[in-house]
């Protein structure tokens, strides 16, 4: 009866802390969140901005890009721009660039395949002289790159490795074999895990049930075909006690670069898709036989890679915007 008790009084006791930590995140995310009065604050503004601008990179990354495509998408996002320079231009104006930099190589590529575009010219050019830069090349947009320089790259040290990996969003029509997704499962287990509980599982997607996953997944609009090859990296919620319930994010996503890492040094080609939904949507995993007590990380699709392809140059912030010394 008395173990009984204290049993029961565990249980209490851990699904009150439950609720006080769940609480206290949604206390976070009401404040913190970037859906919530997002242009009061400049860094939520900075990141959303960044979103958007990456939807234009990703649209000119793309195998054949739709003739004209994202016109309104590049309005509404030299809308917000210039709302950004009369609000934060003050602040921080040379986060401009990296964008402008995107719409100039958007400008140029779509005239390029004989889709006039005056009211964006237009656009630009205002807020090029308001804001007062001068030129913004090579800041954003895409580079082409070839497979002799990836296979040259990615296995001859940890920096070029890292340097040259990109998200790829075509591949050749070659499959990927078991042997080599196996060699990189394998490598991956070298990543650490709290208390060593390896609590990652893998799901490896191969043909039209790929293409079923990554439909299902919705960000690969325009190369959802491409994607013939596809591992959802998962984590198991039974590997983390109570106090601990966001390890399993932590220990999926370093298990899932690793993973991304070591793909990429065999020469395959790789792009992280997002597992980042609501709860309605992901229930939808259902379908592909995923476990309830597996929470997805992200989905890695995986190819072999083309003589000559497109990636998005996604530029990176200077350390000194994301790092403090103590
Ligand atoms: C967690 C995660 C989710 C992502 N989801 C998508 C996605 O849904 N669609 C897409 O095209 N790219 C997606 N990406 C790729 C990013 O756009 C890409 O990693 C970023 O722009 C940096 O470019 P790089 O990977 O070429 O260095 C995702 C990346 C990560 C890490």
């Amino acid at each position: 009866m008395k173990r009984l008790l204290s049993r029961l009084l565990q249980l209490v006791r851990i699904r009150l802390s439950l609720w006080k930590d769940i609480f206290y995140f949604h206390k976070l995310t009401i404040k913190y969140n970037a859906s919530i009065h997002t242009d009061n604050d400049i860094e939520k503004m900075q990141y959303t901005l960044l979103r958007e601008n990456h939807t234009i990179e990703k649209g000119l990354s793309l195998k054949n890009p739709r003739k004209g495509f994202g016109q309104q998408k590049v309005l509404k996002l030299l809308k917000r721009l210039n709302k950004y320079f009369d609000v934060y231009g003050k602040t921080d104006k040379e986060f401009l660039i990296y964008p402008l930099g995107t719409i100039k190589h958007y400008i140029h590529y779509t005239k390029s395949t004989g889709v006039e575009i005056p009211i964006i010219e237009r656009e630009y050019k205002i807020l090029m002289e308001k804001s007062g830069f001068v030129d913004v090349k090579e800041q954003g947009g895409i580079i082409q790159v070839s497979k002799d320089e990836i296979l040259k790259k990615c296995n001859s040290s940890f920096e070029s490795l890292l340097n040259s990996r990109h998200s790829i969003r075509y591949f050749s029509k070659e499959t990927v074999t078991k042997d080599i997704i196996e060699k990189a499962l394998n490598l991956a287990q070298r990543t650490p895990s709290a208390c060593n509980r390896q609590g990652w599982h893998t799901h490896v997607f191969q043909g039209e049930e790929s293409v079923r996953l990554i439909k299902w997944q919705g960000g690969s609009h325009g190369f959802e075909d491409e994607i013939r090859t596809s591992i959802l990296v998962t984590a198991n919620l039974k590997a983390f006690l109570y106090y601990e319930i966001h390890q399993a994010y932590i220990d999926g996503g370093l298990y899932a670069m690793n993973l991304i890492n070591a793909l990429h040094s065999l020469g395959l080609g790789t792009i992280p898709l997002s597992c980042g939904f609501t709860h309605d949507k992901l229930k939808g995993l259902a379908d592909f036989d995923i476990p309830k007590n597996e929470v997805p990380i992200v989905i890695i699709g995986v190819g072999n890679l083309l003589e000559n392809f497109n990636v998005a140059i996604s530029k990176r912030k200077n350390i000194n915007l994301t790092n403090k010394f103590h």
